[in-house]
């Protein structure tokens, strides 16, 4: 338990979760997480940012008590999961006189999630401000940075932006602020892939808006603090353009070998053509890793032994998921082997409704792969190569 002063009078007072492995029940954490709350002093009012996940409230509230924090006049919320609100009952029993600030959808969320009581909270639009004295608190609405409700907060004076969600990662670090640009650019880029991925086209014009606030720091609510914000705002601008990458991505299972000989054909002859290509064996794959290969790559092929009469289970997982994270992939197709039929490559397909692609003729066989199928897989490599040239991408 620590509290951290990020600038004169304004506190970082959240939880390390080092161990945590998992969230959402979804999504691996290799690095932990964190749950950044900050407080806020101004010449007359105390603002607290966010709160921390249920599990960590202790730490919470020790922080503040370490402070010597006797008053919270406000406390803001910018999103209603539990991991930044679960907290608030806590944290209002020990400052009864607080007021929740929120805009309206989140606080209907904080009645049902949390059954916090509607007037305690006093709900901000788009654009608002809030005196602290001789500090000031913006609000702008950003939906769809993670959940509908979701807003982020600006520092006026200070030039600090909490966005909550946005721009921040999954890590448990000692470290306040980033250091390690090279290191943040990675775990923030999967951490986009995970999160924030479906919802590229409002990021967009976040990314833009936040631009022109010009902040002199980001302090988001998971992961260090951007001192450096350029990095982490040009990183965004790169992920959610319209622009791919050279890159074949081919998630696979294999039960018995001929899917297997497949992938690797299909990846020799895609390497010798100048494509980087990433398998990723989904028998053993960190799903957070296949995600951040998806973030700019053109084009996914899905590898798929059949069960009975369609795709691996692993391999349906994986696609749902690749659906509903809404890579801005441009092509797909399906390669894999039956034993005695099936419709594997359709259904797959039919699964990638939410990702805008063109479907490249796949490549489905009876058993080992022949002479034949070696023809079909160059093929295919040859049309991806093709499509590649046609973007001038290779
Ligand atoms: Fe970190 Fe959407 O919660």
């Amino acid at each position: 338990m620590v509290s951290r002063e990020i600038a004169k009078g304004i506190h970082w007072v959240g939880a390390l979760d080092f161990d945590r492995r998992i969230f959402d029940e979804l999504i691996p954490l290799p690095e932990g997480t964190s749950y950044n709350s900050y407080l806020i002093r101004g010449s007359n009012k105390t603002a607290l940012i966010d709160t921390v996940d249920p599990a960590k409230e202790e730490e919470l509230i020790v922080n503040l008590l370490k402070l010597g924090i006797e008053r919270i006049d406000y406390i803001v919320i910018n999103h209603a999961e539990q991991d930044h609100s679960g907290s608030l009952p806590m944290v209002l029993e020990m400052y009864p006189m607080a007021r929740v600030v929120t805009n309206e959808k989140c606080r209907d969320l904080l009645v049902s999630l949390l059954q916090i009581q509607p007037e305690t909270m006093q709900v901000v639009k788009d654009g608002e401000t809030l005196s602290l004295g001789d500090r000031t608190l913006r609000f702008f609405l950003t939906p769809w940075t993670h959940w509908p409700e979701t807003q982020i907060t600006y520092l006026e004076e200070d030039r600090i932006l909490f966005p909550c969600d946005l721009f921040g990662f999954h890590a448990a670090s000692s470290e306040l602020y980033v250091t390690n640009e090279a290191e943040a650019y990675r775990s923030a880029k999967r951490y986009y892939a995970e999160i924030m991925m479906p919802f590229r086209s409002s990021i967009k014009g976040y990314v833009q808006k936040v631009r022109e606030l010009n902040p002199a720091m980001i302090a988001p609510s998971h992961g260090p603090v951007h001192r450096n914000p350029k990095m982490i705002l040009d990183a965004y601008a790169d992920w959610v353009s319209d622009d791919v990458k050279n890159v074949v991505v081919i998630p696979y299972v294999s039960m018995h070998g001929s899917t297997r000989k497949m992938v690797d054909h299909l990846t020799a002859a895609l390497i010798e053509r100048g494509i980087d290509v990433k398998p990723f064996n989904l028998t053993h794959t960190d799903i957070g890793e296949l995600a951040y290969s998806l973030v700019d790559a053109s084009t996914i092929v899905v590898a798929t032994p059949t069960v009975l009469f369609g795709p691996h289970p692993q391999v349906v997982y994986a696609t749902y998921l690749a659906n509903v994270l809404k890579p801005k992939v441009r092509f797909a197709s399906v390669i894999g082997s039956f034993g005695w039929g099936g419709k594997s490559a359709e259904m797959i397909v039919k699964m990638l409704d939410h990702v805008k692609v063109e479907v490249l003729e796949p490549v489905v066989i009876k058993g080992m792969p022949d002479e034949a199928a070696v023809v079909a897989l160059n093929r295919l490599a040859d049309d991806i190569l093709k499509k590649h040239k046609e973007m001038k991408i290779v």
